[in-house]
């Protein structure tokens, strides 16, 4: 069974066509990093507008990619939620286009529960309970996943998601947009320990996040505690930033690992599931793989490759087909919805 996936919640526009929810027949991902850089963030407006110029040269590139025509696509599956609204209606209004046009299945997906789908995209036996968290540049969410079709909500953040700390915190250094990479990058020079920047870990069995002290303590750490003070970045050694990036990267890290050890216990996890486009760092990567493997006993790791840690269609198009196995479709009434339901 072919499934055409379509995503367009954010700045990339994304058309895949996946078969049995596993096989990758194509992927095309438009990136419009480059517009949005010089802004240090997403504009949802020109988010929008190339969306409209891009989604239909994505499709016909995925399509010809996967080698399928019309006749060989089974069902039409776009996310709809969460995400910027009107960059969500470029890729809901193709997606309902189409499945009236080809008279095609239509099936809405949830972004969040997409991206955790690329996750375990290769596994044959998700062994239960399962923990899942997932990093983007929007939420930092912990799920208790039943199946693919039921993740249900442990925990999420209070202010600031993780990918929106590291964006916030790569502007601060001066670093490159978009953020995370940058951190990285500009990390693996650097000394973790070289600065202790505050793990705020909420009360003693808090499930939920909260980033926006440390991006703040970076800030004042960059500005002084009163804001008055010049910008020292600019008189800092390429050293110096290494040492804040490294330390910053490492508290995050340290308090993620920490939240889903937490929730691991609490539901007596076997499977830990990781996403989203903070899941592509590997310090994360390495030391969530390092807390599963101390765990009494071991705990399973599946982690999404690193090609669809950010936002893709393939994930869309692979939760798709469970979806329509399950009988779950969306109608022509189907409209974007900038939060999660
Ligand atoms: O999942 P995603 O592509 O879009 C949303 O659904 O938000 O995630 C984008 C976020 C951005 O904040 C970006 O800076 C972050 O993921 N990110 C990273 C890395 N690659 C992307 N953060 C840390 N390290 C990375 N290597
Ligand atoms: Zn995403």
């Amino acid at each position: 069974m072919n499934i055409l996936g379509i995503e367009t919640s954010c700045d990339e526009t994304a058309a895949a066509v996946v078969a049995n929810g596993k096989v990758v027949k194509s992927s095309i991902v438009a990136s419009q990093a480059k517009l949005h850089e010089k802004y240090g963030g997403v504009v949802p407006e020109i988010a929008s507008r190339a969306h409209i110029e891009k989604i239909y040269p994505v499709i016909k590139e995925a399509m010809e990619q996967a080698n399928v025509g019309r006749n060989d696509i089974d069902a039409i599956a776009v996310a709809n939620q969460p995400g910027l609204a009107i960059a969500l209606l470029v890729g809901v209004t193709a997606a309902k286009t189409l499945s009236f046009a080809w008279e095609k299945p239509l099936i809405a997906i949830n972004h969040l529960h997409a991206h955790l789908q690329s996750a375990m995209m290769t596994e044959e036996n998700l062994e239960l309970p399962v923990a899942a968290l997932i990093v983007s540049g929007g939420h930092t969410s912990l799920y208790d996943y039943h199946s693919p079709l039921e993740p249900e909500l442990l925990g999420s953040t209070i202010d600031d998601a993780a990918g929106e700390a590291f964006d916030k915190v790569a502007t601060i250094l001066k670093l490159p947009y978009p953020g995370g990479p940058s951190i990285e990058k500009t990390a693996a020079g650097g000394n973790p320990d070289a600065i202790d920047f505050p793990r705020s870990m909420l009360e003693r069995d808090s499930l939920d996040f909260s980033f926006s002290g440390i991006k703040t303590a970076v800030l004042y750490y960059c500005r002084g505690q009163d804001m008055k003070g010049k910008n020292k970045v600019d008189s800092m050694s390429r050293q110096e930033i290494a040492d804040i990036a490294a330390s910053f990267q490492s508290a995050v890290v340290e308090v993620l690992v920490k939240k889903t050890k937490r929730a691991a216990q609490k539901i007596r996890a076997k499977t830990i599931l990781l996403g989203g486009g903070v899941a592509a760092n590997s310090s994360l990567r390495t030391a969530l793989q390092a807390m599963c493997d101390s765990s009494a006993p071991p705990i399973k790791l599946l982690v999404a490759p690193k090609q669809y840690c950010t936002d893709n269609a393939v994930m869309v198009a692979s939760l798709g087909y469970y979806k329509f196995k399950a009988g779950i479709f969306a109608d022509l009434t189907l409209e974007p919805k900038s939060s999660s339901e």
